[in-house]
């Protein structure tokens, strides 16, 4: 199991996550406030937009076409460091990463 900070506004919660589990749906299952998941991880409504704030960036799986698409839709504008959380399954060398909800969505 690996840690995930996730930062919403003055919050920080810190989250042990399962290898394979997107960091929406443990988000969703840590009440973090502002991660949605409305589409339930079908790049499909942007309700779980975070920003890649630190940790091990290259172990990030490549932003695909629709995710690149649904970032264009983000209720915050986009920033080099978005990425949509249900496109990112955790594995052991994404520990440590810190993710940050934009206030537009809290
Ligand atoms: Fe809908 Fe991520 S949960 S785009």
């Amino acid at each position: 199991m690996s840690k995930v900070t996730y930062l919403s506004g003055d919050d920080s919660t810190i989250v042990d996550v399962d290898a394979g589990t997107s960091l929406m749906a443990a988000a969703v299952a840590n009440s973090i406030e502002g991660i949605f998941g409305e589409c339930g991880g079908n790049a499909m409504c942007a309700t779980c937009h975070v920003f890649v704030e630190e940790g091990p960036h290259s172990a990030l799986p490549p932003t695909s076409e629709a995710e690149d698409e649904m970032l264009d839709c983000t209720a915050a504008p986009r920033r080099t460091n978005s990425r949509l959380s249900c496109q990112i399954p955790m594995v052991p060398e994404l520990d440590g990463l810190v993710l940050r909800i934009a206030e537009e969505q809290l």
